[in-house]
């Protein structure tokens, strides 16, 4: 429905934000009887992050979303942290009598009585009515770990192979692993990250699943996704970095180590992201959606009324590159019921220049480029006479870059300006985009999915043309294709 709220400037119209207020990341996402939840870090009396409670909103196609009544509030534990819901299919947790229903694992976040030291312990909240409402486990928290001052955001995963739960968890620079049998009483079995990967900032929200190699169900790898915090020596701020590997029903371990750094996402605005639980198999998906934003300006974006915004939910799949298995994103399927109209171009040369191909702040774009000697092509997105947003790729250095330096307002942060860019080889001279431009956000999927950048924008409304460039040289556009979009809320 179309409110004067959800029409103001920035307001994304593909991309799922809460009605009003501050929201960061995406919680205890679960498939259940039709419906996808999505619950998230709330602030419901400030558009600054605060005490935190559990939003909550279902889909039925990850596109629309319904809001729902707050489901979870802070209590006498504390405020709620980031964690995950499953199904409980077989009443494992003696919740439900004999029935399925929901539990969720959060954690509580408090500070120890008589000091002003924090404390973060893990609890429990179940429902029985499809999520609508939620009790607290009147014996929480469930798992303390007294000398971990961060010890947070619990994603828990039935394990078949050992007939119970397993729980991975940020532990300071390190995720943790505890097993269960009946979601209360858990005992530690492994951990991992010494020595591995980013260790930039703090670790938060990991998340560990199995997925098939380009689809062979025989040869199967686990993916354990782990978002590092904002440090103010780093311009990048919080992302989110990735490890292949295996679980041996204790703890991860790397298909090589040390592991290869892998950052799932090389924009600047895809942050504390994790998958949806209980998707049915026949779907055969794995369904990731994270915050679109950054910590190292998130309380300072330029929005009213609400502040944060989730990605585009993604579908995760993997692939033997040459240089190992990697991670592959696509927008879900279901983002294209979006599409209003079509506009097909057949394939043409652009020499040394830039053209006007579309007007519009809701479009997907997705353009085949062939280069052979020019130095650097791509496209303006959002321009006007003082604006624009770059999406190139600059081929003697085989980097693919954004550059929001002009995408609009950015005195908010003095990091927000900038130029980034990730190295993407491309020997045949070929690079496909497909690129998803909302009223604040851009987000570019590169050959297939191999590499991706989400990136926030705050440009005018009249920042609404969209080009095509290059620059010294030739590129041969090989096609071109830009859907005009429906709004989530018409
Ligand atoms: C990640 C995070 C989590 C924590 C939550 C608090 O963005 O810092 O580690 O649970 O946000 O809102």
């Amino acid at each position: 429905m179309i409110t004067a709220n959800n029409q103001t400037q920035f307001r994304p119209q593909l991309h799922f934000t809460p009605k009003d207020q501050w929201m960061n990341d995406p919680n205890g996402m679960v498939f259940y009887e039709g419906e996808y939840h999505l619950f998230y870090q709330y602030h419901p009396e400030s558009t600054v992050w605060g005490p935190m409670h559990w939003g909550h909103a279902v889909s039925h196609d990850l596109v629309h979303w319904e809001h729902l009544p707050i489901a979870l509030a802070p209590d006498e534990h504390g405020t709620i942290f980031s964690g995950s819901v499953v199904v409980d299919k077989h009443d494992t947790s003696g919740f439900f009598g004999g029935k399925s229903g929901l539990v969720a694992v959060f954690t509580h976040h408090d500070t120890i009585p008589g000091t002003d030291l924090t404390r973060q312990r893990q609890s429990l909240a179940y429902s029985m009515n499809r999520g609508r409402t939620w009790t607290k486990y009147a014996n929480n928290p469930v798992l303390i770990e007294e000398d971990l001052p961060d010890f947070r955001d619990p994603k828990v995963f039935w394990y078949n192979p050992q007939q119970s739960w397993v729980m991975v968890i940020a532990a300071g620079d390190e995720v943790r692993f505890y097993k269960s049998v009946n979601l209360k009483d858990w005992t530690y079995s492994g951990e991992f990250g010494l020595g591995q990967g980013s260790h930039d900032g703090i670790w938060e929200c990991p998340d560990l699943f199995e997925l098939p190699v380009d689809g062979d169900m025989n040869n199967k790898r686990w993916v354990l996704i782990v978002s590092i915090g904002d440090d103010a020596n780093f311009p990048e701020g919080s992302r989110t970095q990735y490890f292949i590997g295996s679980f041996n029903g204790n703890t991860f371990v790397p298909e090589e180590s040390p592991a290869p750094l892998l950052w799932l996402d090389h924009g600047r605005d895809n942050y504390a992201g994790v998958t949806w639980s209980d998707v049915p198999e026949q779907q055969g998906r794995r369904l990731f959606i994270g915050w679109m934003n950054n910590w190292k300006y998130a309380n300072v974006i330029p929005t009213s009324e609400w502040r944060g915004a989730m990605t585009l939910p993604r579908e995760l799949t993997l692939t033997a590159e040459m240089e190992g298995v990697r991670l592959r994103q696509k927008p879900i399927r279901e983002l294209q019921a979006q599409r209003r109209s079509e506009e097909n171009w057949a394939a043409f040369e652009l020499e040394n220049s830039e053209i006007t191909v579309a007007q519009g702040d809701l479009l997907e774009i997705i353009a085949e480029f062939e280069f052979d000697n020019t130095l650097e092509f791509g496209l303006k997105l959002r321009t006007s006479e003082t604006e624009e947003t770059i999406v190139g790729y600059s081929t003697h250095e085989q980097l693919l870059f954004i550059d929001r330096s002009r995408s609009g307002a950015a005195d908010f942060h003095a990091d927000f300006a900038c130029k980034h860019s990730a190295l993407l080889e491309a020997e045949t001279g070929n690079v496909k985009m497909r690129i998803f431009v909302d009223r604040s956000s851009i987000e570019v999927f590169v050959n297939d999915g191999k590499l991706v950048m989400t990136d926030q924008i705050f440009p005018l409304s009249s920042s609404a043309g969209i080009k095509l460039y290059t620059k010294e040289g030739s590129v041969k556009v090989k096609s071109l294709t830009i859907y005009t979009l429906n709004s989530i809320f018409d």
